[in-house]
């Protein structure tokens, strides 16, 4: 997993938690070096995971609710960081369907070593958008929340729903614009 993700989780915990509790989070948890990461480093899935678990123990939420509020707290911090042609999209729909074709690709150009989701994206119906959820990492209700994050920001009203499937690597995330 990106430097990225790991500086922003520990950014998120202690604004939303304080420090003490990143603190808490990092003693409570076995680590390679002394928690301080590079967002342009890579580092082991599983210590990211190792540090969620223990965030979620240590502020008493759940996966799913931990995850959903990373990702909205995320997304604005991503786009940032997304190519010029990106940031020039307005509005959520086309945003969705250049997660998979455009943002992540050159994400991978830029750095080969990240490995980013797949997020395959289908027309429903007239004010439906499915995006199908692929990835080792099974961080399907950070989608989600990337996603709210994403309506938020280009001020849309949609209803997300997430439905897990029989493998953890598996989501069906809809959105539906109202
Ligand atoms: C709503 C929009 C987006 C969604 C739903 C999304 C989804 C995700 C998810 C769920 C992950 C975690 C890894 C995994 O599940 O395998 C991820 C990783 C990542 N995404 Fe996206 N993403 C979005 C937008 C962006 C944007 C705008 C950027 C621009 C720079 C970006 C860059 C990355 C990077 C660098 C990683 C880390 C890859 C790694 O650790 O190897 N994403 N994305």
């Amino acid at each position: 997993m990106k430097g990225i993700i790991f500086t922003n989780f520990a950014d998120f915990i202690s604004d939303s938690f304080g420090l003490v509790a990143w603190q808490n989070v990092l003693d409570d948890t076995a680590l390679d070096a002394d928690g301080c990461y590079v967002g342009t480093m890579t580092y082991p899935d599983n210590e990211f995971m190792a540090l969620f678990i223990s965030a979620c123990t240590n502020c008493q939420r759940d996966a799913v609710q931990m995850q959903l509020e990373f990702g909205r707290g995320l997304f604005p911090i991503l786009l940032s960081k997304s190519p010029e042609e990106v940031k020039l999209i307005d509005n959520l729909k086309e945003f969705l369907f250049s997660i998979d074709t455009v943002i992540h690709v050159e994400v991978k150009k830029l750095d080969p070593e990240a490995q980013t989701p797949s997020l395959h994206c289908t027309q429903l119906d007239e004010k439906t958008v499915c995006l199908d959820y692929l990835s080792s990492r099974g961080m399907g209700y950070l989608a989600q929340g990337l996603i709210e994050g994403a309506s938020s920001h280009f001020n849309e009203n949609t209803t997300i729903a997430i439905t897990p499937s029989e493998s953890p690597e598996k989501f069906k995330i809809m959105v539906h614009f109202i």
